[in-house]
């Protein structure tokens, strides 16, 4: 070889090394999704310019400059509102601003159910309270007597109904009793939630943690363990509980470094996964099935009708399906976080009901039969927390209340219930059902042109705003007033138990088109000719920067 050919070959060779992380990077930007959410570091830093504002009093009725009689109908219609609420929980209202003072969870809950610039003025006027006395099926009752339905479904735990979960904590107080709260050693309920565990994950060992979000850290951590590698990847918008690493956009104060958040159903991603070699695991959370690459949908940041969602369970299940066979090419474990989904989907979880095995599995909330819990399950190779040839290179997993025994015996119950027919025939037709009552509901809104539909993952309920407005996030609060009690999230999120009857369900979908024929008599769902979602954006924007400069 001259000397010339050989100085070409070093120049390529150098020139490929240097393309190659370019190259990868281009198609690590490729395969993010567009949005704020798609780009943490960015949207960190664009939630850290936003500044301050609110409405006084007269801007607060007309921010979208609807007109006189509008703004006159909205003023009454808040203060009737206003008034219903000071008559129906004053108790209730009264003692949680109270409490809010020593409770910081409170404070911010209560600041971000609606978009900040309304914020201040509808907690003076609007407080419903945050403390419940009691529950009684598919109702709970507040400080003042006021039964209302539960579309709560306290963060997705109450699956079969609050009764339910408070007989397994009675038994399982019972039963664990004779131990009570020794930790390190185990109980033997144990035993059967393990084999219990094996047989519906489908893997071979299991771990119990106190929470979902430490179940996802031990996934994690243990899949970097075997892998020797440092990258997860997530979805875009996919919520896996409030650790650093799974929360790398805004709420985390530090960036998470190690984390690729990629465009869900994406070609993109697939690339990205199959030529990458620090991806130490796959997240995927199946509730995003629902609203692939959005954040969870809450009304503090309904600014617009522009939230989005629908289920397409074929669609679903062939990303998830060509995600596992690049997974498994690459050998980058698939996580599947069934924290949310899990028994909920299906018995044996999201697993069985999209027909996807994964290599790790997390599973919590339900789970627990009404207890706090975090669960892996696993391959044995993937679990293993110890190597043969290296007796110092362990991967720690602590906790001090691992697997307590009141929480495995409330399991236990949970876990022997699911194995009964009565159980069993609780998830008969149960897409269906809740598919036919989700279409009804949007039938009678559709019927009565108020513009609000909902969209549904089985039991699991977003709602959707279809004319362009500002004031969407009002609809919470006609909600509770007729009777319907939600989470901080508003209307973003209704969780159902599978113990709603016909009867029940259409008690609720009264409440819920009364509910919104009060806003639409309201005015708040006045809209300009000229209005859209991107003029409303535009014109929030506006406002930021004159506030900002
Ligand atoms: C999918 C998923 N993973 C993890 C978590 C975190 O669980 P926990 O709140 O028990 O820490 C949640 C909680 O909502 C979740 O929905």
């Amino acid at each position: 070889m001259s000397a010339t050919t050989a100085l070409y070959a070093i120049g390529a060779a150098a020139l490929g090394a240097a393309l190659g992380p370019i190259r990868r990077r281009v198609e690590l930007s490729r395969a993010k999704h567009r949005s704020l959410a798609g780009h943490a570091r960015l949207a960190r830093r664009v939630a850290c310019l936003v500044p301050f504002y609110e409405y006084e009093e007269a801007r607060f009725f007309s921010s979208d400059d609807a007109p006189d009689e509008i703004v006159a109908q909205r003023r009454a219609g808040f203060q009737r509102l206003a008034a219903l609420y000071a008559a129906r929980f004053p108790e209730s209202a009264g003692r949680t601003a109270a409490l809010a003072e020593g409770v910081s969870d409170l404070q911010f809950t209560g600041a971000y159910r609606v978009p900040f610039q309304y914020s201040r003025f509808v907690r003076q006027h609007l407080h419903g309270g945050s403390l419940l006395a009691s529950s009684d099926g598919v109702t709970v009752v507040d400080l003042d007597g006021n039964r209302l339905y539960d579309l709560s479904g306290s963060y997705g735990v109450n699956l079969f109904g609050y009764e339910f979960y408070k007989a397994c904590v009675d038994r399982a107080v019972g039963e664990a009793r004779a131990l009570g709260p020794v930790l390190g050693a185990y109980h033997p309920a144990v035993e059967y939630n393990v084999a219990r565990l094996k047989a519906i994950s489908g893997l071979d060992e299991v771990s119990f943690h106190m929470s979902g979000t430490e179940a996802v850290m031990q996934a994690v951590r243990l899949a970097r363990y075997h892998t020797r590698r440092t990258h997860l990847a997530r979805f875009c918008g996919a919520y896996h509980g409030w650790w650093g690493d799974v929360q790398p956009g805004v709420g985390n104060p530090v960036p998470a470094r190690e984390t690729y958040t990629l465009r869900d159903m994406s070609e993109e991603a697939l690339r990205v996964l199959r030529r990458r070699r620090d991806i130490a695991c796959v997240l995927v959370n199946p509730l995003q099935a629902l609203h692939p690459n959005a954040n969870a949908p809450g009304d503090s940041a309904l600014v617009d009708s522009g939230r989005r969602a629908g289920f397409d369970r074929t669609a679903y299940t062939e990303w998830l399906r060509r995600l596992r066979a690049v997974c498994t090419e690459r050998g980058i474990p698939l996580i599947l976080d069934d924290v949310f989904t899990g028994f909920r989907l299906a018995p044996g979880g999201a697993q069985e009901y999209f027909g996807v095995r994964a290599d790790l599995v997390t599973y919590g909330k339900t789970l627990g039969g009404g207890l706090p819990v975090g669960v892996v399950c696993g391959r044995r190779d993937l679990m293993k927390r110890f190597r043969e040839d290296r007796p110092a290179d362990v991967c720690f997993a602590r906790g001090t209340f691992n697997a307590h025994p009141y929480v495995m015996a409330a399991m236990r119950e949970f876990l022997r219930a699911l194995e009964t027919p009565a159980f069993a025939e609780r998830y008969r037709d149960l897409d269906a059902v809740w598919n036919e009552r989700a279409e009804r509901l949007n039938r009678r809104l559709q019927d009565e042109d108020l513009p609000v539909q909902v969209a549904n993952l089985s039991t699991i309920w977003t709602t959707l705003y279809m004319r362009p407005s500002r004031y969407n996030w009002m609809l919470q609060y006609y909600l509770r007033a007729e009777g319907l009690h939600l989470s901080w999230v508003g209307t973003g999120r209704f969780i159902f138990g599978l113990d709603y009857t016909a009867a029940d369900f259409d008690a609720v979908a009264d409440r819920f088109v009364a509910a919104a024929r009060a806003m639409s008599a309201g005015g708040w769902w006045w809209s300009g000719a000229a209005t859209t979602n991107r003029s409303i954006r535009r014109r929030i924007l506006r406002e930021i920067i004159a506030h900002r400069f």
